[in-house]
């Protein structure tokens, strides 16, 4: 596997993983998730600690925790579609208020936020959702708590005591077994969306007090929407370079 051929596939099928949200939904095999995670496992980790753990929903645990999710989502994006008073009855009522991972809804930073906003708009305009319609937005976003109809979702937990390279470690997995999906003909799509709401995943599996939920993964087949076409942005080695002090 050292050959310039072998190389260029390399980056040609690096390239072509995309971010998959619309799943068909056939079921992944037993022993495909586990071929996968095995392959997720290759990757390097802070002195081999693997400081992670994956709680992977399928059957009635999946569509339980998506429910409550929905519920959630359906609670605070109506409460904040209603102004001044909405957000009052929100902090009223508390539900659907993150339990976890609370400054995820925290403003983007002014170098970042321009990129996230031309994703979205990129997203919006296949999805055919209008950027002024906060409904709209709002129903495009509640597709996250359907997993994109994935059969599977995947929920990564770090080892609190290794801070943000335990997330480090937990990052370097969840591309590996993203790319090894992509092998197998899977999708899968990296959701931070769901890591708001660890008390209800909490719910479902035994997942000791050490551990914190860092994100979810939607995993499964592509259907061949054009949303799972879309190609976001990518920005260019110039852009990731830091410049020398002169
Ligand atoms: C940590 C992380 C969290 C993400 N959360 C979401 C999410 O909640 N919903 C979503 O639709 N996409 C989510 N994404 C996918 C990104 O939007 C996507 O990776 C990015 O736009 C680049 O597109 P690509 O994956 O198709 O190359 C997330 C990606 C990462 C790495």
């Amino acid at each position: 596997m050292n050959s310039e051929r072998d190389a260029a596939w390399v980056s040609q099928f690096l390239a072509s993983r995309r971010s998959t949200r619309d799943f068909k939904p056939t079921p992944i095999p037993d022993e495909l998730l586990h071929q996968i995670l095995t392959d997720a496992l290759t990757a390097p980790s802070w002195s081999n600690t693997r400081p992670f753990k994956v709680a992977v929903a399928t059957g009635d645990a999946r569509d339980r925790i998506s429910a409550e999710f929905q519920s959630r989502w359906s609670a605070v994006s109506t409460h904040l579609r209603n102004g001044f008073l909405g957000k009052v009855k929100l902090l009223i009522s508390r539900y659907g208020l993150p339990t976890s991972n609370r400054l995820i809804s925290k403003p983007y930073a002014k170098e970042l936020k321009p990129r996230a906003m031309r994703l979205g708009a990129e997203l919006y305009s296949v999805f055919g959702v209008s950027r002024e319609n906060r409904l709209q937005r709002d129903q495009w976003w509640a597709k996250n708590y359907d997993f994109y109809s994935a059969p599977t979702e995947l929920f990564v937990y770090i080892h609190k005591s290794l801070h943000i390279f335990a997330a480090n470690d937990a990052g370097l997995m969840m591309e590996n077994l993203a790319l090894s999906a992509h092998a197998h003909g899977l999708g899968t799509c990296m959701q931070g969306a769901v890591a708001i709401w660890d008390d209800v995943v909490r719910e479902e599996f035994d997942i000791p007090k050490e551990y914190r939920l860092l994100c979810g993964i939607a995993i499964g087949y592509p259907t061949d929407s054009p949303v799972n076409s879309f190609q976001a942005h990518r920005i260019d080695v110039e852009e990731l370079l830091l410049k020398r002090k002169i």
